[in-house]
């Protein structure tokens, strides 16, 4: 069955493609399924007009779904509970693109959402689908030079926040956040729409800023624009290896289609089921599944302002679905290890009714079998874990539950997913064998959905992810393919951390710890964490003649970073060292410290420029209760 589907996608991705795009409601039909008159640049359903918020929201209403609960907001950290049906969430959505339209928002026109996890979040997203304009929403957890690099790149001409969000134990001030990053930034937004929270209320800036709750209340609905299947529906940026973040640009119809497809044949879901995307809607996962697919698709939607633990214990999420009557779970392995360490035998899932739910998936970083085992044991449901990245939007790698569920092999996502052929191939391009590791990369053109490019950077795209292997988009992971066809992935061959299911660039992180003054020489490393998967660790080369305490530099360091970065770096480990192990050409064996850093064997490198540092930055390791087994 899946290898039916799976060949059938390959071979003929044009009929595959237009039997899924006739479950999306088209203004007009698209002139071509795959343009590749641009190659190595391809476009899907060219020609094509469409609105993704009128197929997100309003057939729903017109074909007899409009009192089915489309969203519901379930916020611990405020005591808030409240559900939205598809009227309500379309009129909502028709008022505040009113608003946008008011403000001179016109198609094309970017605008950048800097929101917690509230419904207005979800509502801004749809409201700039409605009328074309280009939404790039920013996670929360960065800090404002972050924020004021994606306002450079992004230029919106209006900027939707809100007054805070709020985390465990502190509200964090959002207003404060933007004007810093306004401040900073070379492009000024015209305006800011701000939500009020009463648990920190922003001060208004007299002429840029308007109040949500008002402007909403006087706006005219205004209806769904059409826009071209290649219209940008939105920008997201992700980390790169320097400092400069890409703007992962995403189409509208061939995202429309893919997602309405995935939901039904990867993650089995019929509309009017309940399903609920434990993310925030700053990662590509919020974007494609809190929003997105589940609203395609019909579904009830939940948006969770909390975290696994402590909101108000390890039971948060098994009350979420048993309250909700969620079907289908989807989370990050963080999280889940998050629980399992507070509640190792899982006793919160024995309070709860957890009768609804019928799959847990899992993504945003590998999960580890033992994680996998543990979900399954407590919850006795099948485990998904899912492969994919911000590029690609949707699953690269997944056991695809609506077509057939294959068995599972902890610690492997499992195959590919229709329409993305998946190869391993060795540094010179050869396809290599089961069970050989190499590079993973995907032939083109990748299915709908995937990246068409980033955001004015059409040579970047090529240089980054094309260029390697000519044909193929280079996914940036390692990985094999064994004899059953499943893949196993193993970890990124670039400079890319992965900390709780948060992409990190180690070279920007670098970049913010070279401008200390007292700092020669730096580089930064993931360490293993047994909770967040990987943690970042700077090594850091003083300057000759610093005589401060090494301490007081790194607090310094530490701060520059989650000043600089933002808390989502959880950046809190420096270790001052007198020289950076490096090869005689002078590159930083930054996988050799890896590897002292977690205790594992390592081989000293025949191009090592100078052997006996490798025993100094073991010593400053074992100092900060690393490299437990070797050179102790
Ligand atoms: N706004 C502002 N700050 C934020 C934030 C947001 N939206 N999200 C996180 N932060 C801050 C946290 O407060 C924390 O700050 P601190 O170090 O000063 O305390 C820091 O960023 C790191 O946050 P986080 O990685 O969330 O760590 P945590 O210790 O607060 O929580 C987990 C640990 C496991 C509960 C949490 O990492 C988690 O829920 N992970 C799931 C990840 C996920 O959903 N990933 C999405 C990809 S699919
Ligand atoms: P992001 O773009 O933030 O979603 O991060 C994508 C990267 O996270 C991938 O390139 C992988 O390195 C990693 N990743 C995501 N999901 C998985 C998974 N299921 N298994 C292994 N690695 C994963």
């Amino acid at each position: 069955m899946y290898q039916d589907v799976y060949r059938y996608s390959i071979d003929s991705p044009e009929a595959f493609w237009t039997e899924a795009a006739e479950d999306i409601y088209w203004v007009k039909k698209w002139d071509k399924v795959i343009d590749d008159s641009q190659k190595p640049l391809y476009r899907w359903f060219v020609g094509g007009e469409l609105n993704m918020c009128y197929n997100a929201v309003d057939r729903h209403v017109e074909n007899g779904r409009g009192e089915q609960i489309a969203l519901i907001y379930d916020s611990p950290v405020t005591g808030t509970m409240k559900a939205f049906s598809y009227i309500e969430l379309c009129d909502q959505a028709a008022r505040f693109a009113g608003v946008l339209a008011e403000q001179g928002i016109t198609k094309g026109d970017r605008v950048i959402i800097y929101m917690p996890m509230v419904p207005e979040a979800v509502v801004a997203m749809l409201a700039c689908a409605r009328i074309g304009a280009i939404h790039s929403v920013v996670f929360g957890g960065f800090a404002a030079r972050e924020l004021a690099a994606r306002i450079d790149d992004a230029k919106p001409k209006l900027i939707v926040s809100a007054s805070c969000g709020i985390e465990v134990k502190r509200v964090i001030d959002y207003g404060l956040l933007l004007n810093e990053a306004i401040e900073i930034s070379n492009n000024k937004p015209e305006h800011c729409i701000i939500l009020q929270r009463p648990q920190n209320m922003a001060v208004m800036k007299a002429g840029r800023d308007l109040d949500w709750h008002e402007a909403i209340a006087d706006a005219k609905p205004v209806n769904c624009v059409p826009v071209s299947a290649t219209d940008p529906l939105y920008i997201l940026y992700t980390s790169g290896t320097t400092g400069q973040p890409k703007g992962v640009v995403r189409d509208t119809g061939g995202y429309a289609v893919a997602l309405q497809w995935s939901m039904k044949n990867v993650y089995d879901m019929g509309p009017g089921e309940v399903w609920w995307t434990a993310s925030d809607v700053g990662w590509v996962v919020g974007h494609s599944y809190i929003v997105y697919a589940p609203l395609l698709n019909g579904n009830t939607t939940v948006i969770y302002e909390g975290k696994p633990v402590s909101t108000p214990d390890a039971g948060a999420f098994w009350r979420v679905i048993s309250q909700h009557r969620v079907k289908g779970f989807f989370t990050a392995p963080t999280a889940i290890r998050a629980i399992k360490r507070e509640d190792p035998r899982g006793n919160y899932c024995n309070a709860n009714d957890l009768s609804s739910l019928r799959t847990v998936f899992l993504a945003g970083e590998r999960c580890d079998s033992n994680t996998l085992k543990w979900v399954n044991d407590i919850l006795k449901v099948p485990v998904i874990d899912n492969w994919w990245q911000t590029e690609t939007g949707w699953p690269i790698v997944s056991n695809c539950m609506g077509i057939e569920k294959l068995p599972i092999k902890p610690g492997s996502p499992a195959v590919p997913v229709p329409g993305f052929n998946v190869q391993v191939l060795d540094m010179d391009g050869s396809v290599k064998t089961a069970g050989e590791s190499g590079n993973i990369a995907v032939k083109l053109p990748l299915p709908p959905g995937c990246l068409p490019t980033l955001w004015n950077a059409d040579e970047r795209y090529k240089e980054t992810y094309l260029k390697t292997y000519p044909g193929y988009y280079l996914t940036w992971d390692a990985g094999y393919q064994d004899e059953d066809g499943y893949f196993w992935i193993m970890g990124r061959i670039d400079d890319i951390i992965n900390t709780a299911g948060h992409r990190l660039s180690t070279g920007a992180i670098e970049e913010v710890i070279a401008s200390h003054p007292d700092v020669a020489e730096c580089a930064v490393i993931g360490v293993a964490d047994e909770l967040k998967g990987e943690l970042s660790l700077g090594l850091v080369v003083l300057k000759d003649g610093v005589k401060r305490s090494h301490e007081e530099i790194a607090a310094e360091i530490i701060k520059l970073v989650k000043n600089n970065i933002g808390p989502v770096a959880a950046f809190k480990k420096v270790a001052m060292i007198s020289n950076l192990p490096k090869t005689r050409s002078g590159k930083v064996l930054r996988s050799t410290m890896r590897k002292i850093a977690d205790g594992v064997d390592y081989e000293v490198p025949a191009t090592i420029e100078n052997p006996a540092v490798l025993k100094d930055v073991a010593k400053s390791l074992v100092e900060l209760g690393y490299a437990k087994r070797k050179d102790t």
